[in-house]
């Protein structure tokens, strides 16, 4: 259990798998469904071995929505497109820490461009890492960044409570790839508080609304600590 208050549970929508040939009305869906922010999957087919958007959609999920767009940079040099993706209004970049070999300098020139910095983490990275680096938010990814539709990694919840014992507090922690409800209560349980919601949540049914209140119901569970005595 996280050893601090946790923060307010935030839903994130994963617009990759949302229905992409009308997109600026999904948006509308979502925002309307009351989702917290628009998670933006960005793909260089180098970093990980998939392509899909760039700062032109940022721009157009800009002009659709006044909810924040966290974009989640998988690309080899994060670094080339800070300002790109400010000038498209993204709120938050994540930027993956094994394509960085300077984060604190990273961090600050996305800080600098106006932007809220994050990590994320790949399942195999040690979330150690993150006791060497000052950030807002860090991202762990509970499947091999590149896809939606993959199955949840078992180490997943022993990472983010291991992240949450480290970071006592002082970062938001998120989880992405197959956060399903059950999955969700399960990192929340463990520390989390920001959750990436795809294809094994939201995107499941037609209904925005009725999934996002299925996960709201998943993590409203009693935080007190008898709530998660061993059993
Ligand atoms: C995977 C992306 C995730 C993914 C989530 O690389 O970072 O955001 O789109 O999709 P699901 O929830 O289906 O795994
Ligand atoms: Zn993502």
């Amino acid at each position: 259990m996280s050893p601090h208050r946790p923060q307010a549970d935030k839903l994130s929508a994963s617009i990759m798998c949302s229905r992409l040939g009308e997109l600026a009305n999904e948006v509308c869906k979502l925002e309307a469904a009351g989702i917290d922010s628009i998670h933006v999957d960005v793909m260089d087919g180098h970093f990980v071995p998939n392509l899909t958007f760039g700062p032109d959609i940022v721009a157009v999920l800009r002009c659709a929505t006044s909810l924040p767009l966290h974009v989640h940079l998988m690309v080899t040099d994060p670094g080339a497109y800070v300002r790109r993706f400010a000038e498209a209004g993204a709120n938050s970049v994540y930027f993956h820490i094994e394509a960085e070999r300077y984060p604190w300098r990273l961090a600050a020139q996305i800080g600098e461009a106006g932007m809220t910095p994050g990590i994320a983490l790949n399942p195999s990275t040690a979330v150690d890492l993150i006791r060497h680096i000052d950030v807002p938010h860090v991202l762990v990814m509970a499947v091999e960044p590149g896809f939606a539709g993959q199955r949840w990694l078992p180490p997943t919840v022993h990472r983010v409570r291991e992240l949450s014992q480290i970071t006592r507090g002082r970062v938001g922690i998120g989880v992405d790839g197959n956060v399903s409800p059950e999955n969700a209560a399960l990192a929340k349980a463990a520390g989390a508080s920001l959750f990436v919601c795809g294809t094994s949540s939201l995107f499941s049914g037609d209904d925005y609304a009725s999934e996002v209140r299925r996960m709201r119901t998943a993590l409203s569970f009693d935080e007190s600590p008898s709530r998660h005595s061993a059993s």
